[in-house]
């Protein structure tokens, strides 16, 4: 199925914003990433500006509508700031289309070309959760900055680089009793198969809980972890997500460090803003982990408020931000692998609790 359906990577992940100078300029600054290409009116563009950033093998596209009529704008309004396309690298973008329409997939935008003096630029587009799409780039024609329309920016260094080298995982967060469907989506259409499985046991507290279903591509290349909302004595994070997004859509992006300390420390000098833990998930990491196998200081982790996973394969180390905008939907992490494939099932329950306190502070708990 896997051949039918080849996967290079993620492309690119586009965001719908209300303001994108301002949005490239905050992952330019905070997150480290070099801003390298821009289309707007100044270039013939009359609806719309996009900013393109790059982090090493991480691409994000800032997209903002310029009136009230724009169905950009529009989705803003509606979502806030968020992701509207988590878009695929692939071989072939009509084939790609092909197989997936064929598999059940509803098209959002047949084959389309774009041709510029840099080449021709292939893609294709499919729905997926809510209001996100995939699209199908084919770029293996194209050896300009993006796609045509886009003009490259001079190069704006970072303000501190923060190390981030790729993007781990796409999480998106569903309605109640839809993770399923929506596996089966990936498996049906993209031809994924299922990684892990967390029962609603596995992920919860007192509070809130989720159920996750993770789907991959065989490779690692991509996965695309799926949470719906469980059943709670109050509010859970996924509802308050969904809420606030008013639709499923993308909850978190994880991004990928081989040094998690350094990236760390230079993004919360940046100015981006991390989930607290609590100090006795470190009194209990002593004991619960076998730390012969793990190369990290303790110290160092918990100054920085990184947790610590492992299981049979190794270890891993993440973080995760605090919402990166005004609703409480998206945020990010960082996260560095030893081995381990996993996701940190370990660390829900400390993740949980920390997120329950911001929560309640915003009186959604
Ligand atoms: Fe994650």
């Amino acid at each position: 199925m896997t051949d039918l359906m080849p996967i290079l990577g993620y492309d690119a992940l586009e965001f719908y914003v209300g303001n994108a100078r301002q949005a490239a300029h905050y992952y330019r600054t905070a997150f480290g990433f070099d801003v390298v290409g821009y289309a707007g009116p100044e270039h013939g563009v009359r609806d719309r500006t996009s900013y393109v950033l790059e982090q090493e093998g991480i691409r994000f596209v800032m997209t903002a509508g310029l009136g009230p009529e724009s169905e950009i704008v529009q989705h803003q309004a509606l979502h806030g700031d968020g992701v509207k396309d988590v878009a695929f690298a692939v071989p072939d973008a009509e084939e790609a289309f092909r197989v997936a329409v064929e598999r059940g997939a509803e098209p959002f935008r047949e084959p389309y070309i774009d041709e510029d003096e840099d080449g021709k630029l292939v893609r294709s587009a499919i729905k997926a959760y809510g209001e996100t799409i995939h699209t199908f780039v084919d770029r293996s024609n194209y050896t300009g900055v993006y796609a045509p329309g886009y003009r490259p920016t001079n190069h704006q260094q970072p303000a501190v680089p923060a190390g981030l080298k790729y993007v781990d995982h796409v999480v998106c967060n569903v309605n109640l009793g839809e993770m399923d469907k929506w596996a089966a989506y990936y498996a049906n259409i993209m031809g994924f198969t299922q990684l892990h499985h967390f029962d609603d046991e596995a992920i919860s507290t007192e509070y809130t809980a989720l159920m996750s279903k993770v789907l991959w591509d065989g490779t690692g290349r991509i996965k695309l972890p799926i949470n719906e909302p469980a059943q709670g004595k109050k509010k859970s994070q996924i509802e308050e997500y969904l809420d606030f997004y008013r639709a499923p859509g993308v909850q978190h992006m994880a991004l990928a460090t081989d040094n998690i300390i350094e990236t760390v420390r230079a993004m919360r000098a940046n100015g981006v803003r991390f989930l607290t833990t609590p100090e006795t998930y470190y009194s209990d990491l002593k004991t619960r982990l076998d730390w012969s196998t793990i190369d990290a200081d303790l110290t160092q982790l918990a100054e920085l408020g990184i947790l610590v996973d492992q299981d049979d394969e190794g270890y891993l180390l993440q973080i995760f931000t605090k919402s990166v905008q005004d609703r409480p939907t998206v945020f990010y992490e960082v996260i560095e692998r030893h081995g381990s494939q996993g996701f940190g099932v370990g660390n829900f329950q400390a993740l949980f609790e920390a997120i329950e306190r911001d929560q309640a502070e915003r009186g959604n708990l």
